[in-house]
């Protein structure tokens, strides 16, 4: 493992091409789906090795409800599997788990598991596994503006500090470093506020073969960018 001096505070993922993956096994896609979540673990305790701070993994966006029916309650039941044997070790290792998106197409058996861990997990201060699931970066500003209404707020109150607080990411930091595995150049819905001035980092490699190899080909790379948030 190198050493990497200057690790993102805040890394997001776009998990792509575990459909890909299964399919070059001549796998069922679910197979990919199941394959990419157990790559989940090894990434985020790689990062901690490198002192990463926040991960935001997007696991399920608005749009990934247009898929089989079967494909979608599978991914459903891989987030349950999840909650129910990866709780414990995150609250162990002192991490908070957030979620970020919608849960209200969630089965309220679903949805009590999750407010549980988060819930759990919630004064844990080592790192911050943040989980896109039913999100939209564009139905997340809808949302917002929804809330900024019901709350009254006038035009004059309005300012992007006040905006940000309305978002899922309340109080997070925006990512740093957005990373998209299988091979797409695209945001795909993902973070559309926060991603203002994310370095981007786009990979072919799939993301259940993103190992911890690719991890610090990736951080290196972060590494060498200048950012420069529109000053010189
Ligand atoms: C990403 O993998 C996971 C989700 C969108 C849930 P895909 O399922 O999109 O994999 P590909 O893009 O078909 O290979
Ligand atoms: C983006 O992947 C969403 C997630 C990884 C959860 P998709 O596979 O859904 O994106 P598109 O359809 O290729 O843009
Ligand atoms: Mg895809």
């Amino acid at each position: 493992m190198s050493q990497i001096n200057y690790p993102p505070q805040h890394i997001a993922i776009i998990m792509d091409g575990n459909g890909r993956w299964a399919k070059k096994r001549g796998l069922p896609r679910i197979a990919g789906h199941q394959a990419g979540g157990n790559n989940i673990r090894p990434t985020f305790q790689s990062l901690i090795n490198y002192g990463v701070k926040y991960l935001t993994l997007y696991a399920f966006s608005t749009e990934n409800w247009n898929r089989p029916k079967t494909e979608v309650s599978g991914l459903i039941h891989l987030l349950t599997q999840k909650i129910d044997r990866e709780t414990e070790n995150l609250h162990k290792n002192n991490i908070r788990l957030i979620h970020i998106g919608k849960t209200n197409k969630l089965s309220i058996k679903l949805q009590q598991k999750l407010s549980a861990a988060i819930s759990l997990t919630k004064n844990n201060t080592a790192f911050t596994l943040c989980l896109a699931f039913d999100y939209g970066g564009r139905d997340e500003i809808v949302q917002a503006t929804k809330r900024i209404i019901d709350a009254g707020l006038s035009s004059a109150e309005l300012d992007e500090t006040v905006f940000s607080q309305y978002l899922f990411t309340s109080g997070l930091p925006n990512p740093d470093f957005i990373i998209r595995t299988g091979g797409e150049n695209r945001l795909s819905n993902f973070l559309l506020w926060q991603a203002s001035y994310s370095e981007l980092y786009f990979t072919p490699v799939l993301w259940p073969d993103f190992n911890q190899k690719e991890i610090e080909k990736a951080l290196i790379e972060y590494e060498h960018r200048k950012r420069r948030f529109g000053a010189i």
